[in-house]
């Protein structure tokens, strides 16, 4: 391989990387801006009043509702972790789908959370599946 490739090569590399770094600060920002109100910044959430979205047993299994609890908000009764949850939760519709998924995206990976990632298409899918 020539220089000139390899210097190619490493540049594209670093552009990639420094772009999914920009994705999850973003994501980051909006967290804390949007949510970090109620589920705190490390994602704690407040005593019997929000939940927990850090090692969330319910996120875990309903990640692919992220994306739709934003943008429509949820008004059930949640079991987290063992804690019943009542208060609603109102929609975010200010925000668009793409910062939605950057929301999405850091949440999954912040903290102790390990839960993978969300494709852009799985969000819009996730925002599409009107219940009720
Ligand atoms: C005004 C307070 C408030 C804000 C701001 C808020 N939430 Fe919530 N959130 C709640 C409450 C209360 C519930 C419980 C809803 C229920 O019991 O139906 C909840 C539940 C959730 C749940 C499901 C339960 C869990 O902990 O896994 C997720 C996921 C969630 N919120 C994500 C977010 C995200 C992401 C944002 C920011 C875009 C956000 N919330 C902003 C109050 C808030």
């Amino acid at each position: 391989m020539n220089r000139n490739n390899f210097l190619l090569i490493v540049f594209t590399a670093v552009l990639f990387y420094t772009c999914q770094d920009g994705r999850f600060k973003q994501g980051e920002g909006l967290y804390e801006f949007y949510c970090s109100s109620c589920h705190m910044l490390d994602g704690s959430g407040l005593a019997q009043l929000y939940p927990p979205l850090n090692a969330s047993d319910w996120l875990n299994e309903n990640k692919d509702q992220l994306p739709y609890i934003m943008r429509f908000g949820i008004e059930d009764t949640l079991y987290v972790n063992g804690q019943e949850y009542t208060i609603p939760m109102s929609g975010l519709p200010e925000l668009s789908a793409v910062e939605i998924s950057n929301i999405t995206n850091y949440i999954l990976s912040a903290w102790d959370n390990d839960l993978g990632k969300m494709s852009f298409k799985e969000v819009q899918n996730s925002l599409d599946s009107k219940k009720d």
